[in-house]
């Protein structure tokens, strides 16, 4: 993976916008993501700033982890993101300098601002965390063994591993808060924003299985659905806007039973076998069936398996673990920009495929990963991304493999076990 380090404080970044600007971020869910500075969630991070302090943020756009002039390129030729890059005048790149430079050479009559410099390839292990372990030629860096921890490499550089200060920021204080009653208790949320996140945000957690706060909701999964008085039945609370003197509640046992009833349905239609599953603790349906404490299928066992789709090099489709909640889908339409995925067949043999049901191999897939990211089972996982702990080796050398920046690697001194 290639090490980058952020150069620019967030006042400094902010220095170099106007108010008037149309703000596009644009990042990468690979490297970037592990060196702490880019990636989907950093980017809600950032829009979520400058939002606050009065920018105009109109798009965030996933670049792929090729980084190649095509990805960029497709951005322009898209018919639904042309208007939006039209109007856009500036573009914060949330990337290594090489997916900067693509942008920039293709955005001439824009602002593209870069916020990072990148250092070199590197590895990152869970108990040891990013390491620059082959530096650029160019850089100040020489290679040492075992390789030099981000957080210094980035002291060493006087630049920043860290995202935009976000700790550092007073909490943010949004305009136009209005009174809401939440299980008898009144909270103030934003009006018109979504009643899913203005709870959560409250400290009213909701399950919720197809939402996710950078995609379009859709109501597919019904997990998240609340009582709202004055409106018959459940509602689901994603697909709802915040108004003034609501009362809403979001637990009660009718409430509880339906959601049982749902995830139980979902466990008796496919396969969950969390002991071979590669999602382990980050899988929100586990988190979900935990919480309510579902320890038999009232429904039996009705489920035909199906192939998994392990033809890209970088991810694998487990249609078996696939829960419907089109978030995949969503990514790539709404933030990857590729239109690569999308619902097939009907009634219990729907899926999610690929192309015109191609395998992913063979697909327009960007290797953008932002599907991957979205998924909140182990339908979609990454083929490799660490490390081996102990002694360094990849499984797979997935940075490398595809970035065309490994000419720049200062040789002479790799050590990198
Ligand atoms: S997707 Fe989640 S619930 Fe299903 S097997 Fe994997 S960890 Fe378990
Ligand atoms: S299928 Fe996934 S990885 Fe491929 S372009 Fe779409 S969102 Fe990106
Ligand atoms: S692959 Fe994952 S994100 Fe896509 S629909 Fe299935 S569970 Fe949802
Ligand atoms: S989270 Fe609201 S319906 Fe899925």
């Amino acid at each position: 993976m290639i090490i980058s380090l952020r150069t620019l404080t967030y006042d400094e970044l902010k220095e170099k916008l106007s108010r008037e600007d149309k703000i596009v971020l644009w990042s990468c869910d690979t490297c970037i993501r592990f060196s702490g500075l880019g990636g989907i969630s950093k980017m809600q991070i950032l829009e979520d700033m400058l939002v606050n302090d009065g920018y105009q943020v109109i798009r965030k756009e996933l670049l792929g982890i090729s980084c190649v002039d095509e990805l960029v390129e497709d951005r322009k030729l898209d018919d639904v993101k042309k208007e939006i890059f039209d109007q856009a005048t500036a573009i914060i790149v949330l990337a290594c300098e090489e997916a900067w430079e693509r942008v920039h050479l293709a955005f001439p009559d824009k602002k593209v601002i870069q916020v990072t410099r990148s250092f070199g390839f590197g590895n990152i292990s869970e108990e040891r965390g990013v390491h620059l372990t082959n530096p650029f030629q160019d850089t100040e860096f020489d290679a040492v063994p075992g390789g030099i921890p981000v957080e210094q490499a980035a002291k060493q550089s006087k630049t920043f591993h860290t995202f935009f200060d976000a700790d550092l920021q007073e909490p943010l204080q949004p305009a136009n808060l209005i009174e809401i009653t939440v299980d008898g208790k009144t909270i103030l949320a934003k009006e018109g924003a979504n009643l899913l996140e203005e709870c959560q945000a409250n400290g009213f957690p909701i399950p919720h299985l197809c939402h996710m706060k950078s995609l379009l909701p859709t109501g597919a999964c019904r997990m998240c659905l609340v009582k709202i008085k004055g409106r018959k039945g459940l509602v689901a609370s994603c697909c709802t806007l915040v108004q003034k003197g609501m009362q809403v509640i979001t637990e009660d046992d009718e409430i509880k039973e339906d959601r049982r009833i749902t995830l139980e349905l979902l466990l008796s239609s496919q396969e969950h076998n969390c002991l071979t599953c590669v999602k382990e603790e980050d899988c929100q349906l586990r988190t979900l069936i935990r919480e309510h404490s579902i320890v038999d299928l009232r429904f039996g066992k009705k489920f035909q398996p199906i192939p998994l789709d392990e033809s890209s090099d970088a991810i694998v489709k487990d249609p078996n673990r696939c829960i419907l909640c089109g978030r995949c889908v969503r990514a790539c339409d709404e933030i990857a920009g590729k239109h690569n995925l999308s619902f097939a067949h009907r009634g219990s043999r729907v899926i999610v495929v690929t192309g015109l049901n191609k395998p992913w191999a063979e697909s327009d897939c960007a290797t953008c990963m932002a599907c991957v990211y979205a998924c909140p089972t182990g339908a979609l996982y990454e083929k490799m991304l660490y490390f081996d702990g102990n002694d360094w080796k990849p499984r797979k050398l997935y940075g490398q493999y595809y970035c065309n920046r490994s000419h720049l690697i200062n040789t002479e001194k790799d050590t990198q076990k």
